[in-house]
């Protein structure tokens, strides 16, 4: 399938409907996702990006049903991902010679993939290629997300080429964002966000402001995945302005596991008292044991503050609590509060092993947790209440 973008440019990508697990088994992705590749068809004709490996021959034959692949002057390669790379070394085995535009890391990682030598042309910010009455401008944006990135700017279509960046893991033959559901198209820009720019927000807020500051006319975002944004496509960067701004909703998200009911038990009473003390605050509780971690990683982003829980085993925590701190810790959530809990039964250190690894993620411990030995009792769940209510106060 190619799909008509506007005046010359094409989309001749792949839409990836059974898409369920990205990065390996990194992301969740239940909406599918899509490798974006575009083909501007001025005097010169430029290719931009690819597709993702396992589409490579499927991705190719559709290509030439667009074009012959030997009027491609210039291919581009945004970023050297498997997923935007993943079908070069089957184009480049038909026209080897035609250069390939990337940035100088991009030459790194294409050649460390692929271990080939191809005709390489090493491009940074405000370098030009002209394709006859438009020209491509190229943007490095190093570490959005990786240190090859880079986008490119269209004049005249005003089209910004924004590879990762501004995308979502979303499949739609829809193709705009104007057209689809917008309730799934959040979800997936916010998830998206959360789970893989995090870390780089200060790149992605540095970044925005330098190409704002080139005053370019963008009428559209043509992203690597998802949809392309032609309705208002500023939404999208004020939103990633706001992302990148530790963002927080009114929200506290508890994150807990439980062996045998009891750390659950006071995770409920402890909501009961969120509750009682602040009737606004939205509130959610996620058993990390049952949950989709990508989802519980997006709600932790929104939320204002965290709650961890997790029973005493073996004078440690449950594991998917210590592997979802972890991956927290590496995504450098900024200026979110945190407290922990849990239950036990004779030794008891849950709560401050959860109380060191709260704070290694970079949350703010508002106090020492709780902890309950065996099944709450009357006076445990008034505990767990008050500790509720104390908590809500401290976060407002
Ligand atoms: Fe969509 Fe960083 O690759």
């Amino acid at each position: 399938m190619n799909f008509h973008v506007k005046n010359n440019v094409y989309w001749v990508g792949k839409i990836d409907w059974e898409l369920r697990r990205f990065h390996g088994d990194e992301y969740s992705t239940h909406r599918g996702s899509s490798y974006n590749s575009y083909l501007i068809k001025e005097d010169k004709v430029a290719l931009i990006d690819t597709a993702w490996k396992p589409f490579a021959k499927e991705y190719v034959e559709n290509l030439q049903g667009e074009i012959d692949l030997k009027k491609i002057d210039f291919v581009i390669a945004n970023h050297g991902e498997v997923d935007h790379s993943g079908a070069l070394p089957e184009l480049m085995r038909l026209i080897p010679d035609t250069p390939i535009y990337c940035t100088a890391n991009g030459v790194k990682s294409l050649k460390g993939q692929y271990h080939q030598d191809w005709n390489f042309k090493v491009v940074k910010t405000g370098d030009r290629l002209s394709l006859g009455s438009k020209e491509l401008v190229f943007i490095e944006a190093t570490m959005l997300h990786w240190p090859d990135s880079m986008m490119c700017y269209l004049t005249e279509d005003n089209i910004l080429f924004s590879n990762d960046a501004f995308g979502q893991h979303y499949a739609s033959e829809l193709m705009y964002n104007d057209l689809v559901d917008q309730n799934e198209l959040w979800a997936e820009c916010i998830k998206y966000y959360a789970n893989i720019l995090t870390p780089f927000s200060s790149f992605v807020t540095k970044k925005i402001n330098e190409v704002l500051a080139l005053n370019l006319p963008v009428d559209y975002i043509c992203t690597s995945h998802g949809v392309i944004w032609r309705d208002n496509p500023a939404q999208i960067i004020k939103k990633y302005l706001e992302w990148a701004d530790s963002y927080k909703e009114n929200q506290i998200t508890i994150i807990y596991d439980t062996m045998w009911d009891s750390t659950r038990q006071m995770a409920e009473y402890i909501i009961q008292g969120i509750r009682e003390s602040d009737n606004r605050v939205n509130i959610k509780m996620l058993n990390l044991a049952k949950s989709d971690k990508n989802d519980v990683i997006t709600e932790i982003f929104k939320s204002k503050a965290i709650l961890a829980g997790s029973p005493t085993v073996n004078k440690g925590i449950l594991t998917s609590l210590a592997a979802m701190l972890e991956e927290v810790r590496g995504l450098a959530f900024k200026n979110k509060k945190a407290a922990c809990f849990g239950s036990y039964g004779w030794s008891g250190e849950s709560v401050r092993m959860l109380n060191e690894l709260v704070k290694n993620a970079g949350f703010e411990l508002v106090n020492d947790g709780l902890k309950v030995l065996w099944n709450p009792d009357s006076e445990a769940v008034k505990q767990c209440i008050e500790f509720g209510k104390s908590f809500a106060q401290m976060t407002k």
